[in-house]
C-alpha cells in the first residue's frame, strides 16, 4: 500500500552510543544502565504485554481517563491546535486525542528514526485531514522545533507516566522545555502516576506472569545481542520495590551468584547479591506535581483522576495568568 507523504525532520544529534554508556554505567558505583535501554524490539513487545497485566492499572486507567476528559480538552485547546507527541509510540491515546481535538496539525517526536516514520505514517493515512509531521530528534536536548504550527496553539501530550523516569531535576528541565516549546499561549497535556499504598506498586512491578522479569532481564539479552557480551541472564534475578525516602519504584537486576560478566573486552565483577539498578519510577501527589509545573513556570489549568485515585492527567498552560 502506498504511504502517504509526512514531513520528516532529522534533528537527531549523534547520540553516544549503547556502548559507550553501557560501559560508563557498569564502571559506576552503584552500578547502572539507563531504562530507554529497555526498548529494543524485544523489550518494546514486552512493555505492550506489560500494559495489559492485570496489575499493571496504569496504561488502562490513564486511557479510561483521557477517554472522559478528551472533550474538556478540546474544548480547552480550541480549533486550529498543533498537537505535539514527545515520543509518539503506537498508542491509542494519540488516537483519542487527535479524534476529539481535531487540531490542524501533528507533529511526532521521537528519538527512534524508524519506529517513528512508521507510526507517524500510519496516522497519516488514518486520519487523511490531518497536516503530518516528524521530528527524530531527542527532546531532552535543546533542538530546532519546525514551524508547522502557523497561527494556532500548539498543546504538546506526554502521556504514560515516562516523565516519572526522570530524577525530580530532569524533571524540572524536561517541563521547562517544553514550556519554551508551546510557549506564548500552549499547553501541556501530561499522565503522571500518583503516590499510593506500596502493594498495589508492588504487585504492578512483580507481576504473578513474569513479565516484568523478562522485561528487566531483557536488557542482558539486549547486551549479548547488541554488544556481545558474555553474560548469562539465567545468573541475574529481578528485583523491584518501592522506595518511599525518594517516592520510587526501584528496578535492579541481581547477581544469583558470585560472578564475572564481560562487555567489549571488559571484565565486571559481582558478588551475590549485587545488582544493576535500571530504572527509577517516580510517583507524584498532586500537589507535588502541581509545585513541580509551577516551578516551571507551567500553571496547572486542570487534573482529572480515575475514581480510584491511582493516575492523573494534567493540562498545564504556559500562558502567564491562566489556570492559577
Ligand atoms: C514507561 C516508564 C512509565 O515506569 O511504569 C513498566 C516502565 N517499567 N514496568 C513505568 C515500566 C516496568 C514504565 N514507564
Amino acid at each position: 500500500m502506498k504511504q502517504p507523504a509526512i514531513r520528516f525532520y532529522d534533528e537527531h544529534p549523534t547520540p553516544a552510543t549503547m556502548q559507550e554508556e553501557v560501559l560508563q554505567g557498569l564502571s559506576a558505583q552503584p552500578r547502572r544502565i539507563a531504562p530507554k535501554f529497555f526498548y529494543d524490539e524485544r523489550g518494546s513487545h514486552l512493555f505492550d504485554a506489560i500494559c495489559e497485566l492485570p496489575e499493571y492499572y496504569l496504561t488502562r486507567t490513564e486511557m479510561g481517563i483521557l477517554e472522559s476528559c478528551a472533550d474538556d480538552v478540546a474544548q480547552l485547546a480550541g480549533p486550529d491546535t498543533t498537537l505535539i507527541e514527545l515520543g509518539s509510540g503506537a498508542s491509542r491515546k494519540i488516537r483519542l486525542l487527535l479524534e476529539a481535538v481535531r487540531p490542524r496539525s501533528y507533529l511526532g517526536i521521537d528519538i527512534s528514526r524508524e519506529f517513528l516514520r512508521q507510526s507517524v505514517e500510519r496516522l497519516a493515512q488514518d486520519y487523511p485531514w490531518l497536516d503530518a509531521h516528524a521530528t527524530c530528534a531527542d527532546f531532552m536536548q535543546d533542538f530546532e522545533l519546525p514551524d508547522v504550527a502557523g497561527d494556532g496553539k500548539k498543546l504538546a501530550f506526554f502521556p504514560g507516566s515516562t516523565i516519572g523516569n526522570f530524577e525530580p531535576d530532569e524533571a524540572l528541565a524536561f517541563l521547562q522545555r517544553v514550556r519554551r516549546m508551546v510557549q506564548p499561549d500552549g499547553a501541556l497535556l501530561i499522565g503522571v502516576d500518583l503516590k499510593k499504598g506500596p502493594q498495589i506498586l508492588h504487585a504492578a512491578y512483580n507481576d504473578r506472569a513474569g513479565i516484568t522479569a523478562q522485561f528487566n532481564l531483557n536488557l542482558l539479552q539486549r547486551l549479548r545481542d547488541e554488544l556481545d557480551a558474555e553474560i548469562s541472564p539465567q545468573n541475574f534475578r529481578h528485583r523491584a520495590f518501592y522506595n518511599s525516602v525518594r517516592g520510587r519504584i526501584e528496578m535492579h537486576l541481581v547477581s544469583r551468584c558470585a560472578q564475572d560478566i564481560r562487555v567489549c573486552g571488559r571484565r565486571f565483577h559481582f558478588e551475590s547479591g549485587d545488582g544493576i539498578h535500571t530504572e527509577n519510577s517516580y510517583k507524584y501527589s498532586v500537589a507535588g506535581f502541581h509545585a513541580l509545573a509551577r516551578a516551571a513556570r507551567l500553571h496547572p489549568h486542570q487534573v482529572w483522576l480515575d475514581v480510584a485515585g491511582l493516575f492523573s492527567v494534567h493540562y498545564l498552560s504556559a500562558e502567564r495568568g491562566v489556570g492559577r
